[in-house]
């Protein structure tokens, strides 16, 4: 059996987006897209994973594949709801209109039908692939959204109603769909939201209360024309929703929800205290070889599980308490062994030197360097900074993995994550603090 600690990753060939992540029936289930024969993206299934503590995964396998003529050529991202006891994923399901003849893992010419289903798990732990039910057909209307880019249901329950909101596009721009539903099977068209800032495609929307507003979070397609791979990264804004018509305001402009390069397609969900936790898909471009634990080459890892929270008129994003409550044993070694914590602060100048990944304070603003622990590959990015910050001595918050770093900037105010390969040697810098796990 597989196990993650911390940071939940591919348990052999390849991953992305978090699915279905909810607490059901004393555990927290978080689905991912996965595809189990190559570390390359191809036919969508989806993975499935447990926790009690949103810390310790336990791997599960493939909870759903294809097997319908509407999802034959994938089972794309979607959510989770717990409706009368029961388990319901909603998802994206895609039919090529041909296969490319040497790849059957792609469509040729990317000609795709994307229609929206549902599977209902009675207990969470089987999933009868054969009972699936297409519950949004392929749209017709291109006015309203595209027949194959309309996708990544994200479902949630109000007031007695079920609602659900899917990224798509119209007239060249990204836009968001609104559907409703009185018993979570039966959707009706509601409304729609369109924003320049959504690019030529929103994937994976996602629209919660948060404080006395929504976030509304989404990760748009061709927003930032620097022709390098992973130009697309996840906003999030604070909006106004408005249920009985589900209208859509955003209050601000949308902004980066991680500064680093990595990041996408996060889903958030409640934990058992009724926290707002997300989790982010980091993408990595090449496969990292196999480990003791059999599970071969795998590529993709989500992020640490990360608690949104309004305060003073913004939204912070603060690592899980439960991640924190792991960090106990004091280091001490100049080369201690990983996962770690550190606690740094960094005057106007001053740098860090973790295993080789650079962090540095440079007109008020966080930079983190990455380009001594990844690999040379032709158009990567190697750093990225945060806006600047007005403290003199930015407190940081740092988490290291062999493969990833993630910083929290002024007590959560910006993240910022990069995938690395090779961290080495020692550290060095203004470190108040350095933790490992017991
Ligand atoms: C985002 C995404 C989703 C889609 C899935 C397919 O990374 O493109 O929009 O449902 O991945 O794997």
């Amino acid at each position: 059996m597989i196990t993650d600690f911390l940071h939940l990753k591919a348990p052999g060939n390849w991953i992305n987006d978090p699915n279905g992540f909810l607490y059901f029936h004393g555990a927290y289930h978080l689905f991912y897209q996965h595809f189990p024969y190559a570390p390359r993206w191809g036919t969508m299934h989806w993975g499935h994973a447990v926790s009690h503590d949103l810390v310790h995964w336990t791997h599960l396998g493939i909870a759903l594949f294809p097997s319908k003529a509407y999802d034959r050529n994938g089972v794309f991202s979607g959510s989770a709801l717990e409706l009368d006891g029961k388990l319901h994923l909603y998802y994206s399901a895609v039919r090529y209109l041909a296969e490319e003849p040497e790849d059957i893992h792609l469509a040729r010419g990317g000609g795709l039908q994307t229609s929206q289903a549902m599977l209902v798990s009675p207990d969470g732990r089987t999933f009868d692939n054969w009972s699936k039910r297409q519950i949004i057909p392929v749209l017709e209307d291109p006015a309203l959204g595209d027949a194959a880019d309309t996708r990544d249901p994200k479902v949630w329950a109000s007031d007695g109603g079920y609602y659900m909101i899917l990224g798509s596009k119209a007239q060249g721009q990204g836009k968001v769909l609104f559907y409703r539903s009185g018993d979570g099977t039966h959707w009706n068209y509601a409304n729609s939201y369109t924003d320049p800032s959504f690019g030529s495609m929103l994937e994976c929307p996602d629209l919660f209360p948060l404080g006395s507003s929504y976030l509304l979070v989404g990760s748009p397609m061709g927003v930032i024309q620097d022709g390098l791979p992973y130009a697309d990264q996840t906003m999030y804004a604070p909006a106004d929703f408005a249920e009985d018509t589900c209208t859509l305001r955003l209050l601000a402009p949308f902004t980066y929800l991680d500064w680093g390069l990595d990041l996408y397609a996060p889903q958030s969900t409640l934990d058992d205290q009724g926290r707002r936790v997300l989790i982010g898909w980091m993408r990595m471009p090449q496969a990292v070889r196999g480990e003791a634990d059999g599970r071969g080459p795998w590529r993709g890892m989500m992020s640490l599980p990360r608690v949104a929270e309004w305060e003073n008129g913004r939204v912070f994003f603060r690592p899980h308490p439960q991640v924190v409550a792991q960090f106990t044993q004091p280091v001490s070694s100049p080369r201690p062994t990983m996962p770690l914590r550190i606690l740094a602060s960094l005057p106007e100048g001053a740098s860090l030197d973790l295993f080789g990944y650079q962090i540095r304070r440079e007109r008020g603003a966080v930079t983190a360097d990455r380009s001594q622990v990844f690999d040379q590959i032709p158009g990567y990015r190697m750093t990225a900074s945060t806006p600047p910050i007005s403290a003199p001595c930015c407190p940081l918050e740092i988490y290291v993995e062999p493969n990833l770093v993630e910083i929290f900037v002024n007590h959560g105010q910006y993240v910022l994550s990069h995938v690395v390969y090779g961290l080495r040697g020692s550290f060095s810098g203004p470190i108040d603090d350095m933790t490992t796990v017991s």
